[in-house]
């Protein structure tokens, strides 16, 4: 018994050390293999163990599924910002206000990288993390401490001596460009939008109710500021060196600077090197080392004057046109595309850049053999901001607009106060057909596996699908006869397609592509109808009377539902046995135990579900609606206008109030 406590012990900083080894100072001494067994292990005594239970255990980085909602703490000391300069010469004036300053005393400058991610604050008492609580207004911010338990590289007990029992650090937690990759390959294959940058995918993942998927995403974090009453060193340098040393990871980058060269060398150097970083940096951050002369300098309104960060120029290359295509999209939107000679930005090579819509190309003014100026927004989607005129090509003429759709022929026209110009056919050009039924088989609508792009042409080239309820006649033997299809994979896609007729009506609504019907509106729409037919009959009129829905979405949706294809199409998908109502029983029925032996108070008012829906959504996922907040509530489910006693009374008792979103998030349903 005693042994198993003195393994379990001995094992847990085993475990510690070689997360530092393997993630901080990218050097293990075990394989993957050896870690798993010692992790094994280490799981096996704790659960003999309850009682030595520990939150920092390093069994706890795999996440476990129990959710919690984030409660808000306030800063020890307020998280401020840094004020911004864009050249050598700012970051220059900024160093001489300093000397200025500082009397002519002898002044060291840090450099550091300035990482794009999200601003946390840790903070540890006696070794061990304690809270995480990120930016938010910076003055309080969401206590995010589970999810930031996942991050391997944040340490949960500190590893040598000498640091404070108490302090905070402060860091940015990130995204590694090759995980944020990875995270996007696995969204687009499961029809989820992907992230647009690292940094919105790192917030979306430290937002995440479940630690356990927050674990698979593979965050990341660098430490950069270390505060409190007794730091071992009177220069920032010295202590970050030290955190270094107590298990945090600390950029390397981090240099001390003794003069304006040496600061102006230090940006020439990473204005280039940055591009090689796993990681992405906005800029760099350079602050006064020694910690009495930042006290002399203090601090703005808003940030300190013994700090500044100095931004890269957003990265653009510039690079010839090779010819301007038209994307038809499965609404029949068209879409200007430039196909550029490939050129290498922030790391990757760009061949193809969107215009967006008419105007935005005709306000570029583009011409042929043009040479263009491409930037990343947010340095992943590259897009044209402007032409070279100088370069232009004697006799070049400008590019126009098509008027007739590449893909069909038919001539465009364009919605009235709209900058799109549209395909109006919709049941004879390719693309259009092949999107739609790209969009049907989708994750959140009907689910069916098997069936990408690529699938989905071919369906409609071989003549097996035109429209999406040619799918539910489809036969294994059919798609056997597309070029590289397995027979296990027909199966799979024929079992899918059985399995969508019990898709909810409120997604089918969805995956019919009705124009600008998006997955909310369609959740609105189904219920407000309750059945196919009715929302078949409803005037536009009648639909602008539900909640999302405006002029625009009434006009088209009733358009849709007057086409007689479409009303073909809705007719065979309802003989075929596809939900044409919202089930009654089903809403009652039990789902899952994810909230058993919770209980929730609700308040305010929602977006995504009626309150009725969320007192349902509750019961079905085993947990317990109560009236009043209590100290036994476990969460308020809070909408807008959420009394400001029941706000009170919960901060008072310490309930998680979360949102909607973060609720649904919960259940599975985000
Ligand atoms: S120091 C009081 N150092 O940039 C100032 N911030 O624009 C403390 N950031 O909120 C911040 N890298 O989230 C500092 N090396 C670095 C940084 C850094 C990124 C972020 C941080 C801060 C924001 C300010």
């Amino acid at each position: 018994m005693i042994d198993d406590i003195q393994r379990i012990d001995a094992l847990r900083s085993e475990l510690h050390r070689h997360n530092h080894n393997y993630y901080v100072l990218n050097a293990p001494e075990i394989d993957d293999r050896e870690f798993d067994m010692l992790m094994k292990e280490l799981e096996r005594l704790e659960a003999l163990h309850p009682e030595h239970a520990d939150p920092n255990s390093p069994t706890r980085r795999v996440g476990s599924d129990i959710s919690s909602g984030f409660i808000q703490h306030k800063h020890i000391y307020p998280m401020l910002s840094l004020a911004n300069t864009y050249s050598i010469g700012e970051v220059d004036e900024w160093v001489s206000r300093t000397d200025d300053a500082l009397a002519g005393q002898k002044t060291e400058i840090v450099g550091e990288l300035k990482f794009d991610g999200l601003g946390i604050s840790l903070v540890y008492e006696h070794g061990r993390l304690v809270r995480a609580v990120t930016r938010g207004d910076g003055e309080k911010g969401d206590v995010v401490t589970d999810n930031i338990r996942t991050i391997r590289s944040i340490p949960l007990q500190l590893q040598g001596t000498g640091w404070p029992d108490f302090f905070e650090i402060r860091g940015e937690v990130l995204l590694p460009r090759s995980a944020f990759e990875r995270l996007n390959a696995e969204r687009e294959a499961e029809g989820e939008p992907p992230f647009a940058n690292p940094r919105n995918a790192a917030s979306g993942t430290l937002k995440l109710l479940n630690p356990a998927i927050v674990a698979h995403r593979g965050l990341d974090a660098y430490l950069y500021y270390l505060l409190g009453d007794n730091l071992p060193y009177d220069n920032h340098y010295d202590n970050m060196v030290a955190a270094r040393s107590w298990g945090f990871k600390v950029s390397e980058a981090m240099t001390v600077l003794h003069s304006i060269e040496e600061v102006d060398a230090y940006i020439r150097h990473w204005d280039t090197a940055r591009r090689d970083l796993p990681v992405a940096t906005d800029g760099l951050v350079f602050k006064v080392n020694s910690l009495r002369q930042q006290l002399n300098l203090g601090f703005t309104a808003k940030s300190p004057r013994w700090a500044v960060a100095y931004k890269f120029a957003a990265e653009r290359a510039l690079t010839r046109l090779r010819f301007v295509s038209f994307d038809v999209g499965r609404m029949g939107i068209i879409t200007p595309v430039a196909n550029l000679e490939p050129v290498q930005l922030s790391g990757t090579v760009v061949k193809r850049a969107s215009m967006h819509n008419d105007d935005i190309m005709r306000a570029l003014d583009i011409h042929e053999g043009d040479m263009l100026y491409v930037e990343k927004g947010g340095e992943i989607i590259p897009k044209i901001t402007g032409v070279d005129t100088e370069a232009r090509l004697p006799g070049a003429r400008p590019v126009e607009f098509v008027s007739h759709c590449p893909a069909c022929g038919t001539p465009l026209v364009r919605v009235e106060g709209e900058a799109a110009w549209i395909c109006p056919n919709k049941e004879g050009c390719v693309p259009q057909i092949v999107g739609r039924i790209e969009h049907f088989v989708g994750r959140h609508m009907m689910n069916i596996d098997g069936i990408g792009e690529e699938t989905a042409a071919a369906l409609f080239t071989h003549g097996f699908v035109r429209n999406v309820a040619d799918l539910y006649s489809l036969t294994a033997q059919q798609l056997a006869t597309i070029e590289g299809f397995a027979a296990k994979s027909a199966q799979r896609v024929i079992d899918g397609i059985e399995a969508s007729k019990t898709v909810p009506f409120e997604r089918v609504v969805f995956a019919l592509s009705i124009p600008y019907v998006g997955e909310t509106t369609a959740r609105k729409v189904a219920r407000a109808a309750g059945s196919m037919e009715r929302l078949m009959a409803m005037s536009p009129a009648e639909l602008e009377a539900i909640e999302d829905v405006g002029p625009r979405i009434a006009q088209t949706t009733a358009a849709f539902f007057a086409d007689d294809e479409n009303r073909v199409m809705i007719q065979r998908l309802a003989e075929a046995g596809v939900r044409m109502a919202v089930e009654e029983d089903a809403s009652a029925a039990p789902v899952s135990d994810t909230l058993a032996g919770k209980s929730f108070v609700i308040s305010g008012v929602f977006a995504r579900h009626s309150r009725e829906e969320y007192k349902a959504l509750i019961e079905r996922h085993g947990g317990k609606n109560v009236g009043s907040i209590s100290k036994k509530t476990d969460y308020v489910l809070a909408g807008d206008n959420m009394g400001p006693a029941k706000l009170e009374k919960a901060q008072k008792l310490g309930i998680p109030i979360i949102d909607e979103n973060q609720f649904l998030g919960m259940i599975g349903e985000q």
